[in-house]
């Protein structure tokens, strides 16, 4: 147990899932030079601006929980590029002048800035578009294929999943939150996302009905705990550090956890989330110790 547990380093095990899914993303988009190839490069140019791959790597790690050893099942980066995808393309979106109206994404302009409104809305969708053909194309059991899609599409959508999550983000501005309506926005923008990741990956490696019921309670705390860490980031770190605008919750009037809780107490929740997320994992031993290590980088990253 100890043997494992210092054997496990959480940056080997993000620089890994960093590689596994640029070199999938890279053979799966559409080269630069495709026509028409003012899409492909916008899609392209969001997709490798630099984003951490948290959602992959938590899929990988469920599947290693779930398998119990580290070698992933074969075809899993798949699984992770078509999560990174809808991701990339929630982030486009998230950035247009109709939403956010960001200009600064993962160090980098935003989609929008560089290719225009009317591609980078494109680019959104296409990416969602070929999501959605990759995992047709999952090399795990079929019925487990279909799961995975019904999964991520359920997770994706307007019924407490990212996109209606997104409409309660932009009509909760300029009212005051509440720990209700907050915590409704998170688990829907960010956490259905987070959620899926962990669950598609053990549905991948053979999850029982009962397992994937743990990843799920799992994933909703450790989703729900990243977003609270979103908005924590926000107010502390500046821009630079972020990758994108510091201090944007602010401005647009946002419902935040910290807006309701303040910064010290929402670090307490997240903390607590995690704690009890972790009890979850017990009846897994060691075998869970690289997703609790990746789930622990979820609050207390810097970025
Ligand atoms: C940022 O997600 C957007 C939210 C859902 C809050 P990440 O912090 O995972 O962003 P990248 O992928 O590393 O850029
Ligand atoms: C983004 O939430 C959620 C989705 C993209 C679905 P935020 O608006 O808080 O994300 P950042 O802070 O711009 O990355
Ligand atoms: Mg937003
Ligand atoms: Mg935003
Ligand atoms: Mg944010």
């Amino acid at each position: 147990m100890i043997e494992v547990q210092t054997r496990l380093d959480v940056k080997e095990i993000l620089q890994e899932g960093v590689e596994r899914t640029d070199n999938a993303l890279a053979r799966l988009l559409p080269p630069d030079t495709q026509t028409p190839s003012s899409i492909h490069k916008a899609m392209r140019h969001s997709t490798f601006a630099g984003g951490k791959r948290l959602r992959p790597v938590l899929a990988m790690e469920a599947a290693r929980t779930i398998r119990g050893e580290r070698t992933l099942p074969e075809g899993m980066e798949d699984l992770g590029a078509a999560i990174e995808m809808l991701h990339t393309y929630s982030l486009i979106h998230d950035d247009l002048p109709a939403l956010d109206n960001d200009d600064l994404r993962r160090g980098k302009p935003t989609c929008h800035v560089v290719y225009g409104e009317a591609i980078a809305i494109l680019a959104g969708d296409a990416l969602q578009t070929l999501a959605y053909q990759t995992l047709a194309r999952l090399r795990c059991a079929a019925p487990a294929a279909v799961e995975i899609i019904r999964l991520i599409a359920d997770a994706t959508g307007t019924v407490e999943g990212m996109i209606g999550g997104q409409v309660l983000d932009l009509e909760g501005e300029h009212s005051r939150p509440t720990a209700e309506s907050v915590d409704a926005i998170h688990r829907a923008k960010t956490g259905a996302l987070i959620r899926v990741s962990i669950v598609s990956g053990g549905v991948y490696a053979g999850a029982t009905a009962e397992d994937a019921e743990r990843l799920t309670e799992f994933g909703r705390k450790a989703g729900l705990a990243f977003q609270i860490v979103d908005d924590i980031l926000d107010v502390t770190q500046d821009s630079a550090h972020l990758g994108k605008t510091a201090g944007k919750d602010l401005t647009s009037d946002k419902a935040t956890w910290p807006a309701v809780f303040g910064i010290e107490e929402s670090r307490r929740h997240a903390d607590r989330l995690i704690a009890e997320a972790f009890a979850l994992l017990a009846p897994y031993g060691a075998a869970a110790d690289g997703l609790k290590a990746v789930a622990q980088y979820l609050v207390d990253r810097t970025n």
